[in-house]
């Protein structure tokens, strides 16, 4: 099956960077928005990031507007009834995802292969709502989209082999490494980063250290890009801390529970980077 006209729904962090990385790599992409705002916010933010790559030299006048003329953008899910691919990057919600799966099940082509981006929903259960659970699987994408290499094959025990080996395919094509997971819930790389990332707000919680000196620590001790609370507020707070939640509600182990410090930054609104202020500030 060739793969040539893609979906995706949601644009916000996740979703712009699958469909800035699927429209360089060639592909019709049309992303779908709950409405006519978030579609323009969207187009907007799309433009903005193709504008920065033309004054820092690393894409021509000419390649942008060809890669923006293979862009739309729509408030109606079934615009997506030409999509061969759709990657579904809404917000952690299993039961919307459920029903999103179902509509798009009923409006997409018999041949269309339905990936969630999700990384704490359960996948089976969104293959469950259609009635091709063999075309449905995962393809998880990492934050930030365009400069992370890894995107995470996750099957369900009903996707068929031939589905993963095209959806495998395509994710080279738009220039990413893939690894091939099952539907678990956090896959391979959110198992293992979560529980790091709430011992750092335990550490901090606990007095052991600054935040700064956590994040130099693990920096230059460890030759990561970045330190946790750096990498928590870029990820969102709430974010990290509703699939922590997923997590312990599936495992019941208690290194998945989110930390106490940690709620009260969410509810306080200190959400990361997005919100201007998360365990660091940011201005501009
Ligand atoms: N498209 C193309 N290029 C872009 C771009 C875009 N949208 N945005 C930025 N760039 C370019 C910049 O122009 C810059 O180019 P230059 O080097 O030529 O100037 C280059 O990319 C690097 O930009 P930065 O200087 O901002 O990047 P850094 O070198 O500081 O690296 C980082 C940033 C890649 C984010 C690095 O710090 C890193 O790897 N951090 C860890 C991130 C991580 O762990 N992410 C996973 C989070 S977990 C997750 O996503 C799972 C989810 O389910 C929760």
């Amino acid at each position: 099956m060739t793969i040539q006209n893609v979906g995706v729904i949601g644009c916000g962090l996740m979703g712009s960077g699958i469909v800035q990385v699927a429209a360089q790599a060639g592909f019709r992409v049309l992303f779908v928005e709950a409405n006519g705002a978030l579609v323009e916010r969207g187009l907007g933010r799309l433009r903005e990031t193709f504008e920065g790559l033309v004054a820092k030299g690393k894409l021509d006048a000419a390649a942008k507007d060809a890669v923006l003329a293979r862009i739309g953008g729509t408030a109606r899910l079934e615009d997506l009834k030409g999509c061969d691919l759709v990657v579904e990057a809404m917000t952690e919600n299993q039961q919307l995802k459920n029903e999103t799966f179902a509509q798009l099940d009923r409006i997409c082509p018999p041949h269309a292969i339905l990936a969630t981006n999700t990384s704490s929903c359960n996948v089976t259960a969104l293959a469950a709502a259609t009635t091709r659970p063999r075309q449905v699987l995962g393809l998880h994408f990492f934050n930030p989209v365009p400069l992370m290499k890894l995107v995470e094959v996750a099957r369900t025990i009903l996707t068929d082999e031939a589905v993963v080996a095209t959806a495998t395919e395509w994710v080279r094509t738009v220039g990413k490494t893939p690894v091939q997971t099952k539907d678990s819930t956090a896959f391979i790389v959110n198992r293992l980063l979560v529980p790091y990332l709430l011992d750092a707000v335990r550490l901090y919680e606990g007095g052991l250290a600054s935040l700064e000196d956590i994040d130099t620590a693990m920096k230059l001790g460890c030759g990561y890009p970045m330190g946790p609370f750096t990498l928590l507020d870029l990820v969102g707070l709430d974010t990290a801390m509703y699939v922590a939640e997923v997590m312990f509600e599936e495992f019941r182990e208690p290194r998945y529970a989110p930390p106490p410090l940690l709620k009260r930054m969410v509810l306080a609104g200190r959400l990361g980077r997005k919100t201007g202020r998360g365990f660091y500030a940011y201005t501009g």
